[in-house]
């Protein structure tokens, strides 16, 4: 939640500033704000409610000069999204400015100290009472600013990134971090540039330093980075070559974000697999997972965490890891499991499921998994992640960026890396038949075109969109691997559209659901081939009796459903272990139109974010 970017350099800073908010977006967009320093220590300060291009358009016409300068975009945690909230926030005296992404938990408690010896808190954020304490400890213990920064983190219990800047020193950036991502760019001219993540650096730089957790960043007009923790020992920067391409973070074309990572799947899911299936000789390799093939081997148990769309492909992968290596598979939102004194045997596998690899309650999750000797392995798609890092093991998903804030390309990308994992593993038990396992590697490998074929159905789409883009509810439904595909058609259908919508297993409906069935609520039912079709079929049925309106997702050529279905849309056949590549595509791309003609902010849906970097 919430991005941050500061610079400091040769250049004008406010184009870079706010360029980088616009890439960081995505992680809050309830208010924004940047101050600017000149060399004459003239600090100007704006910030708004609102997105980030209201700011610009506050800022208009006014003085933004200045070489050093730090911006915020903001998703509400403490106090709600108003001007005043917005970062940045003062000192006491106002010569200290921070941005802050985290919370500091105890927040209260220092506030209390500090308003006892004066200190007067004109925003309710924990923010604020941060850059005073800040400047309380500098002032009392007369310390200079990066000094008094760690002694301020050594008190504070929490998570946070961020950067401070001091109006009397135009030549100076200090940033921190704990627990959520700070990365700092180094120029060939001697430019820093620090963000959230690499989005708004990569213009201007490839080298970058991932900061890590406790670490203070100290940055000095003309001299070279250093790092040092917060026990004030100096730590050398490990200088990183960004592999990230200008091209992945914009819209190349497309109206929004979200389409064009739609459209992106059949490459992203084909760059999931690259390298990992030899086909030659019918194997899969996954480098992050050898050295924990023997515990796969014996594994008792495998828990998937996650949350959001990460979480249902989490329950895809319970039904192919279980189909394929008859390994018993539990599924748990990672908010529940770290809260709940989980049962974890050594023996147990924990795979942490995140796109960003920054989820709070996934890597909380993770972290205790580890405390109880469990083997945790990460499949995450943002490289360097903190998840990945904090995970003995796993494999990325090579999805490239995903920016739109309901996710699709990732979640097709987890399926296919869970679905290579449990391949792998299978071979290593001796788990599946040589010939299923054979012909699942060449039905995966021939998933990217059957998708793009999916892709050219977007037009009857469209139209299907149309129809039912003023209902106020809608129901989902599908059975066995369909079921967790359901529930994400649901999920994508209320995050960016504001229509009310449930996933249910379809046999599970007569137990509820059924009671909503009339002719105002449409029906997506999830009725491709398999062991569980007739079933549906009646399910169907069932719905009809109802007058509810049925829109069917079904295999090329399926007469039977199209005969009882108002809509149906086609789909190439494949092994249903593989379906929830395919089926989920018409989902996402029946909730963008409705979304769009519905006149929703589909990239930036509200309330939400993409990177959940709060409990
Ligand atoms: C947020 C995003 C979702 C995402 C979930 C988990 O809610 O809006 O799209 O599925 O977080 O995020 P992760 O990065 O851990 O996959």
């Amino acid at each position: 939640m919430c991005g941050i970017v500061g610079y400091m350099g040769s250049k004008e800073a406010y184009p870079i500033l706010m360029k980088g908010l616009q890439r960081l977006e995505y992680r809050g967009y309830d208010s924004a704000g940047v101050a600017i320093l000149d060399h004459n220590k003239n600090l100007k300060v704006y910030k708004k409610k609102g997105k980030v291009y209201e700011l610009s358009e506050f800022i208009k016409g006014k003085d933004h000069s200045g070489k050093t300068g730090i911006g915020h975009t903001r998703w509400a945690t403490h106090g709600e999204p108003n001007d005043v909230n917005s970062h940045p926030h003062f000192s006491l005296s106002g010569n200290l400015v921070i941005i802050h992404n985290g919370i500091i938990e105890n927040y209260a408690s220092i506030k209390e100290g500090l308003k006892k010896r004066g200190h007067i808190f004109r925003s309710d954020t924990d923010t604020e009472v941060l850059i005073h304490l800040i400047e309380d400890i500098q002032q009392h213990e007369n310390l200079k600013l990066h000094h008094a920064v760690m002694a301020a983190l050594r008190q504070v219990v929490g998570a946070y990134a961020i950067v401070v800047m001091d109006k009397n020193n135009p030549d100076l950036l200090v940033a921190a971090k704990k627990s959520s991502p700070l990365v700092i760019g180094i120029g060939s001219n001697g430019d820093f540039l620090i963000a959230s993540d690499a989005a708004p650096i990569i213009e201007y730089t490839k080298n970058v330093v991932y900061l890590e957790d406790e670490q203070v960043a100290v940055l000095r007009r003309g001299e070279s980075l250093a790092i040092r923790n917060l026990k004030d020992k100096e730590i050398t920067p490990y200088v990183q070559e960004l592999t990230l391409e200008l091209e992945a973070i914009e819209k190349g074309g497309f109206d929004h974000f979200m389409l064009k990572e739609i459209y992106e799947q059949p490459r992203s899911i084909k760059d999931s697999m690259r390298g990992r299936i030899i086909a030659s000789e019918g194997k899969v390799q996954l480098g992050g997972i050898v050295d924990h093939e023997a515990k796969f081997k014996n594994a008792k148990r495998i828990i998937f965490i996650a949350c959001g769309t990460s979480w249902h492909a989490g329950l895809v992968g319970e039904y192919i890891f279980e189909e394929l290596t008859r390994i018993p598979v539990e599924v748990e939102y990672a908010s529940e499991f770290r809260y709940r004194n989980p049962i974890i045997y050594p023996d147990d596998i924990v795979i942490a499921i995140s796109q960003s690899g920054e989820t709070a309650d996934t890597l909380a999750a993770v972290e205790l998994a580890k405390q109880r000797g469990a083997t945790v392995l990460g499949i995450c798609n943002v490289v360097g992640s903190s998840i990945a890092r904090a995970s003995h093991g796993g494999s990325y998903t090579h999805a490239g960026p995903e920016i739109g804030v309901a996710s699709t390309k990732a979640f097709t990308a987890q399926i296919t890396v869970i679905t290579l994992m449990a391949l792998h593993v299978a071979r290593l038990k001796g788990s599946v038949p040589e010939s299923r396992f054979r012909n699942l590697l060449y039905e995966l490998e021939a998933i990217p075109s059957k998708v793009e074929e999916i892709l050219e159905s977007n037009n009857e789409i469209k139209k299907i969109a149309e129809k039912y883009k003023d209902n106020h509810n809608a129901l989902y439904l599908g059975r066995g691997i369909s079921f967790p595909v359901a529930l994400e058609g649901a999920l994508k259908l209320k995050e960016i559209s504001y229509i009310h919508a449930e996933g249910y297993p379809a046999a599970e409906m007569k137990h509820g659901p059924i009671a909503l069935i009339d002719e105002e609520m449409p029906v997506f039912v999830i009725a491709t081939k398999g062991p569980n079709y007739e079933k549906v079929v009646s399910n169907i049925q069932e719905v009809k009796a109802r007058k509810g309106k049925i829109i069917a997702i079904v295999n090329e050529g399926d007469l039977q459903i199209k005969n009882l279905a108002d809509h149906i849309i086609t789909i190439p056949e494949c092994d249903e272990l593989l379906s929830p590549l395919l089926t989920v595509i018409p989902l996402q791309l029946l909730s963008y139109h409705i979304a769009v003609m519905r006149g929703c902010n589909v990239d930036q849906p509200r309330n939400l974010a993409k990177s959940v970097t709060v409990e």
